[in-house]
């Protein structure tokens, strides 16, 4: 067990830990890096006005997002290239999860294939979905995610072209021999290459991803799949509506971490107008600098129906592996049923806007 008590010393000892270009991928955001420092400064301008003297002494954190129980509002944030923490990658941090009754969103980009980690563990997965150039990728990864048993579709959107992670360029990030993409069934896409003055990401991205998605390639996707559709990094509520429009059951309201438009708007401060345009009628979601359980409870308090949870779970990782990954999850669990009990929340029902100082 690593002697780590909260999440922020579980990245010091990672970042001991990581090969510089790893840390430093896994860590940055893009440009100078604005947002990435918002994500955790917007949360921590919000105050709470606690409730006092409410007679209880159990906390329930159980929810249930489409149709779906979960131990808490919380599930694993989709990351790219998860055994370059720990050689047991994405089955890791799959196990951790089923052992909590924690969602996990897998990506696209995983170094383990999606039916592996599918089969690690019996943890509630849904599929992250980058689109690629080639039909037949994405079409073959779709059908593969529901025949695997994963319950949702989570399509990112804000990630066009990749953002520019100065970090990235500077390190020639790519995946070393013996590290692939293994959900691209084509040998050449499983690849990252380093890239000449550039983030091998950077210039797989641009080569095989497809930067010209729009709304009717949400109508596309439904007819692809039973699994209900979640869109990724919504910020604005018209684009909300529209996503409602083309059949999404969910939205994550996400800046990527940070990782994609710098200066752009953080998930915790767009959140109460994309909540205002879904009006009741889809999940709403966000994710982007969660680090304490206070944060997941001033999510709640602005109307999202759960977080995601994204580097700490690298850390985790890569301190300990399984082990790891679920001391951050028990940690960050442990924070917020603090967080209701001092907040007097018996239930996430009883986390209303009230809680919110303004
Ligand atoms: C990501 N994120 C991401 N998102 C996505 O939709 N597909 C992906 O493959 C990845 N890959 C990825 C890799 C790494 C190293 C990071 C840090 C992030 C974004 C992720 O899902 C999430 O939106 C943010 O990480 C949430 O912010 P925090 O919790 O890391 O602050
Ligand atoms: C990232 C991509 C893979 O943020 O989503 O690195």
């Amino acid at each position: 067990m690593a002697n780590a008590i909260n999440l922020h010393e579980f990245e010091l000892m990672a970042r001991e830990k990581l090969d510089k270009m790893v840390y430093d991928y896994y860590a940055g955001g893009a440009n100078d890096e604005v947002t990435l420092t918002e994500n955790r400064a917007a949360f921590a301008r919000l105050r709470l006005r606690p409730r006092m003297l409410r007679g209880v002494e159990k906390y329930d954190m159980t929810t249930t997002i489409l149709g779906e129980k979960m131990a808490a509002p919380l599930l694993i944030a989709p990351m790219a290239f998860m055994a370059l923490a720990h050689p047991e990658g994405e089955l890791a941090v799959a196990r951790a999860t089923a052992a909590r009754g924690i969602h996990y969103v897998v990506s696209t980009m995983s170094n383990y294939g999606l039916e592996d980690i599918a089969a690690a563990s019996a943890a509630a997965k849904w599929f992250q979905l980058y689109v690629y150039q080639s039909r037949t990728a994405t079409e073959q990864m779709v059908a593969l995610a529901e025949a695997a048993g994963y319950s949702a579709l989570v399509l990112t959107v804000d990630t066009p072209v990749l953002g520019r992670r100065e970090a990235d360029i500077r390190n020639r990030f790519h995946l070393p021999p013996g590290y692939e993409a293994k959900n691209l069934a084509n040998a050449q896409l499983q690849h990252i290459h380093p890239a000449q003055g550039d983030s091998g990401l950077a210039a797989y991205a641009a080569s095989a991803q497809r930067a010209n998605l729009g709304w009717h390639d949400l109508d596309w996707l439904r007819g692809l799949t039973k699994m209900p559709l979640l869109v990724k990094g919504i910020l604005r509520g018209d684009d909300a509506k529209r996503a409602l429009d083309h059949g999404a059951a969910g939205m994550i309201v996400s800046n990527h971490g940070g990782r994609q438009l710098d200066t752009a708007i953080t998930g915790i401060e767009a959140l109460p107008e994309v909540v205002a345009a879904v009006g009741g009628s889809a999940a709403v979601l966000m994710d982007g600098g969660v680090r304490r359980g206070t944060d997941i409870l001033k999510a709640l308090a602005l109307g999202a129906q759960g977080v995601l949870l994204g580097r700490p779970v690298l850390w985790g990782l890569a301190v300990d592996g399984e082990v790891g990954v679920g001391q951050v999850l028990d940690l960050l669990l442990a924070e917020f049923e603090l967080a209701l009990a001092l907040c007097g929340c018996a239930s996430l029902a009883e986390v209303t806007p009230d809680v919110l100082w303004r």
